[in-house]
């Protein structure tokens, strides 16, 4: 069935993905409504949209949730997704991100919602052998945090087997930027990501700025990754939902732009856009970053006709910059 005839769940629809998603599909024409917890999402970031505040972990919210809403497709993006934590906290990855899917699993199941869009991501893949990686390549996750989007890939191919839930996994390479309206951005509490740790220390919100290690095997010497436009990752997701719509089987796509930017590369073009020298320092590696992670999407392309477009990383973090210098506040 045509999912604009239905009404879309988008839970997580309160964090920094989800909210720019809930906003394409009001743009496109669907009727959303959002879950989420907001135990790390913001309600401010929310677009005007029927809310319901609740955890994936609550099983009676979910029953009373889907008995109120008749629910066409799910688009899931709460999580919880510090690579670091997770190995410091591995409970909390297992109890949030696999078995409050897993209770969403079931729900949907018991209220015979069969579509699914599923957030995971290039942290299944561990170390590279090779790079750009397809969707060949060994899954052998290096943290709790792949690991619980791993595991949940493959009981998604089980759910699909047995009860006909038919998902699309989007493994996510490194989200950024903001939408070019300057309405959303990424506000996450504590800031761990690169780009607006960057932008944070360009408007003297923070001292300085630690690359975390100069001694990686890449040109430069500092981690290469692929960074894709959020606005990209949202229309994957929503070229995923019309795929699900033809009764396509599930399916698992790697998202990104294909080029790599070194963490040295990164901090020159914060640099231009802002036009500013950063205050940077060399710290040791962070434990569990690989080297390089770069998406070779040509199969998302073959099957759901995805490209990315915005491909420039200094319109990327421009975009964000934009964000960064309305909401100074965060
Ligand atoms: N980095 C620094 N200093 C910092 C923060 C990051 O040098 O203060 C470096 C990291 O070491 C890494 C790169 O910048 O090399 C990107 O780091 P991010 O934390 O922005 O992103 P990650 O690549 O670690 O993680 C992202 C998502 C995860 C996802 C992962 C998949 O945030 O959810 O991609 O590889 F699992």
């Amino acid at each position: 069935m045509n999912s604009h005839n239905t009404l879309i769940c988008v839970i997580g629809g309160a964090g920094y993905i989800g909210s720019h998603m809930v906003a394409l599909l009001q743009a496109n024409g669907y009727s959303v409504v959002v879950i989420d917890d907001l135990s790390t999402g913001f309600l401010t970031s929310i677009p005007k949209v029927l809310f319901e505040q609740g955890s994936i972990l609550d099983k009676e919210f979910l029953a009373d949730f889907f008995t109120r809403y008749n629910i066409g497709a799910v688009f899931h993006f709460a999580s919880s997704i510090q690579v670091g934590e997770s190995v410091s906290n591995p409970r909390k990855y297992y109890k949030n991100n696999l078995i409050g899917t897993i209770s969403l699993l079931d729900q949907m199941v018991e209220s015979k919602v069969s579509k699914l869009i599923f957030s995971s991501t290039a942290a299944i893949f561990g170390s590279p052998d090779y790079t750009p990686i397809d969707e060949l390549h060994p899954r052998r996750p290096l943290s709790p945090y792949g690991r619980s989007k791993l595991f949940v890939e493959e009981i998604l191919a089980d759910y699909e087997t047995a009860y006909n839930l038919r998902s699309v996994s989007l493994r996510y390479f490194n989200a950024a930027g903001a939408s070019p309206c300057g309405q959303l951005g990424e506000r996450h509490f504590p800031e761990t990501h690169l780009i607006p740790l960057l932008l944070q220390c360009a408007a003297n919100r923070s001292p300085s700025f630690s690359i975390f290690g100069n001694d990686y095997d890449t040109a430069d010497g500092t981690c290469v990754r692929d960074y894709i436009h959020v606005e990209d990752l949202c229309r994957a997701h929503l070229l995923s939902l019309s795929y699900l719509d033809k009764d396509n089987p599930s399916a698992a796509f790697n998202l990104g732009t294909g080029v790599g930017h070194s963490v040295s590369e990164v901090v020159s073009a914060v640099e231009d856009v802002t036009r500013s020298k950063l205050n940077i320092q060399i710290k040791p590696r962070r434990p569990g970053d690989p080297a390089s992670l770069v998406a070779d999407g040509k199969k998302a392309n073959l099957a759901l006709g995805w490209m990315p477009t915005r491909v420039d990383l200094k319109e990327i973090i421009a975009h964000a910059w934009a964000w960064e210098q309305k909401h100074p506040w965060i």
